[in-house]
C-alpha cells in the first residue's frame, strides 16, 4: 500500500517519511515552536524509551503536527545538564510567527510530566502564551547571568 508523509509525499517502503522523490533544495516544513528533546544517554535512561515519537503522538492527536502552529519535535545528543533530566530546549521561529517571549526555554526532569501537562504546554505555545506564567518555576532549568 501507498504510504503518504505529513509532506504529501510518497514514502519509501520501509520508512516512515523518507520521500521516494529527494530534492535536496526542497525548503524545510514551516515550523512555529522547535521542542529538542535530549537523547542523550542520561536523559535517555531517564525518560520515556523513544520520548520524541511519543511526544508527536500527542501532538497528531491535537492536530498541531501541522500547520502554522506545528511544533516540531527532534532529538538531541547531551546538553551537558544532565542533573536536569530529561532536559527540553523550546525555540520559537521569531522569523514566522513565534513569540520571542518562549525562545530559548529550558525545561527540567520532563520524563515526570504527565500525557496531560505535555498537551498543556503544547496548548500554551500553540497559543503564544508566555510560558513562564503559566506554569511553576520548578518546570524550568535556572540559567546563571552573565556578570
Ligand atoms: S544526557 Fe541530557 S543533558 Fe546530558
Amino acid at each position: 500500500m501507498k504510504k503518504i508523509n505529513e509532506m504529501g509525499q510518497e514514502v519509501i517502503d520501509g520508512y516512515l517519511c523518507k520521500p521516494k522523490d529527494y530534492d535536496p533544495n526542497r525548503p524545510i516544513m514551516h515550523y512555529k515552536t522547535l521542542i529538542m528533546i535530549c537523547d542523550g544517554e542520561r536523559c535517555k535512561k531517564a525518560g520515556k524509551e523513544d520520548k520524541a515519537s511519543f511526544l508527536r503522538e500527542i501532538l497528531k492527536d491535537m492536530g498541531l503536527n501541522k500547520g502554522k502552529n506545528r511544533i516540531k519535535i527532534s532529538r538531541t545528543g547531551c546538553y551537558g545538564a544532565c542533573r536536569f533530566r530529561q532536559v527540553a530546549q523550546i525555540t520559537e521561529n521569531t522569523q514566522a510567527n513565534g513569540n520571542p517571549n518562549n525562545n530559548a526555554l529550558w525545561l527540567k526532569h520532563t520524563h515526570n510530566f504527565t500525557d496531560k501537562k505535555w498537551r498543556e504546554i503544547f496548548t500554551y505555545l500553540a497559543e503564544d502564551k508566555v510560558l513562564k506564567d503559566e506554569l511553576e518555576g520548578k518546570y524550568f532549568i535556572p540559567m546563571k547571568v552573565y556578570e
